[in-house]
């Protein structure tokens, strides 16, 4: 193990119904002005918007709506949230929804507090924001397990960059698996193999092998899995929900990362495509994650053979991987990049763009080279 500290800002209440009681108490330490935060309307739909706005009015709030966060959140949509936070003098940031509602809250919740553009601020600058609105969850889609920690994923469209920008932790995270029963079929188990991703994006970066963090991420790994395959015999599963929205957030909450590196070079690679593309986060992994571990299997192979066997109970590291393709296939998720939804057609200039573009890491079992970087993406093709 490596050296660490470890401390946790969030407070998670979880299960069937919680959302009563955890707001009772919550809202009770908050200001009076409430911005309720969400995406494209899917709150509207399931009724979890008038569930959360009665119980807000009730506790005497007065509600500043914030709507239509797209998925993979921009940049301008940051500053159009951070002005109205500023302008109604909100005092609570409520968001709801998934990763991409999540992730726009943390950095509205941050440059609200600030003068200075918070890109520059952190990229060129170098500096960190150290106060932002302070804010709570409501998880209605897993995965991204963006709840259980201050870090988000925006995409800057003038920049043609989607990557980490520092904002803010919620103070408390409502998962109520029922929340999520309206998700679409296909972006349920998207969003289960970004969880997944993240538990062996964790596992695969540099570090000395014998490391509790290790057993930790493999049993998250076979839960999601086993709770992946529970899904699509029956995607209204509720226990399987569950299942995987705890396992989403456990990946997340930085408890699989305590004395260790992390890879995270699929996701580098996944979120720069984004910036090109806007593509699904969890539908991009899935394309690119078993061909980029082709790649760097000979240079891990007592990890990929651990992860094989225990993982997939597969006796060697190349089985492990096709395991890992098939169970990919039987989810339904895309295979090649052709198969996700773009914005722009993937040509080999668009693929060229984002390996030119994309961070590279330094603590993953090999560094790649830009060039190799365009080689999985044309293999993913
Ligand atoms: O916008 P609405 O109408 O709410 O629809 C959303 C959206 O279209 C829908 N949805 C959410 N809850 C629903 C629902 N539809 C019906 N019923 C519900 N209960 O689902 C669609 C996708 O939502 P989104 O939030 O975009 O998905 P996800 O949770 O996968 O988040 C993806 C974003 O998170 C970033 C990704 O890069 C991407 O931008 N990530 C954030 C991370 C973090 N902060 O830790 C880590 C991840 O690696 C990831 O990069
Ligand atoms: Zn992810």
């Amino acid at each position: 193990m490596n050296t660490f500290t470890f401390s946790y800002p969030t407070k998670v209440y979880f299960g069937v119904g919680i959302a009563e009681e955890a707001l009772k108490q919550e809202l009770a330490k908050i200001g009076k002005t409430v911005m309720l935060a969400y995406g494209g309307g899917s709150i509207k739909k399931s009724g979890v918007y008038d569930i959360l706005k009665n119980m807000l009015l009730q506790a005497d709030k007065e509600v500043v709506d914030f709507a239509g966060i797209m998925p993979n959140p921009t940049y301008k949509k940051v500053q159009e949230g951070a002005k109205l936070a500023k302008e109604a003098d909100v005092d609570f940031i409520l968001a709801v929804g998934g990763g991409s509602v999540i992730d726009c809250c943390k950095v509205i919740s941050a440059q609200a507090m600030i003068t200075d553009d918070i890109w520059s601020m952190e990229y060129e600058a170098g500096r960190f924001p150290t106060t932002g609105i302070p804010m709570g969850v409501v998880v209605t889609a897993s995965g991204t397990g963006a709840e259980m920690n201050a870090g988000a994923v925006i995409t800057y469209e003038e920049k043609v960059w989607k990557g980490p920008i520092a904002g803010t932790s919620a103070s408390f995270a409502i998962l109520d698996p029922d929340y999520t029963a309206t998700v679409p079929p296909l972006q349920v188990l998207s969003g289960a193999f970004d969880t997944l991703s993240h538990a062996m994006e964790t596992y695969f970066g540099n570090s000395d092998q014998d490391n509790v963090s290790d057993d930790v991420a493999l049993a998250i790994m076979r839960n999601t899995i086993v709770n992946m395959r529970r899904l699509v015999k029956d995607i209204y599963d509720m226990q399987a929900r569950g299942n995987l929205m705890w396992d989403s957030a456990m990946a997340e909450n930085g408890i699989l990362k305590v004395g260790r590196l992390t890879d995270f070079q699929a996701h580098q690679i996944e979120h720069q495509l984004g910036a090109y593309t806007d593509c699904n986060h969890g539908q991009g992994l899935a394309v690119i994650q078993p061909v980029y571990y082709r790649h760097i299997l000979k240079e891990a192979e007592e990890k990929f053979t651990r992860f094989a066997k225990e993982v997939f109970g597969s006796d060697t590291p190349e089985e492990g991987l096709e395991a890992l393709s098939s169970l990919i296939m039987e989810c339904g998720l895309p295979t090649k990049l052709r198969e996700l939804k773009s914005k722009t057609e993937i040509t080999p200039e668009i693929l060229r763009k984002v390996a030119d573009t994309c961070n590279i890491i330094p603590c993953n079992p090999r560094e790649l080279s830009r060039e190799e970087i365009y080689e999985i993406l044309c293999e993913c093709m």
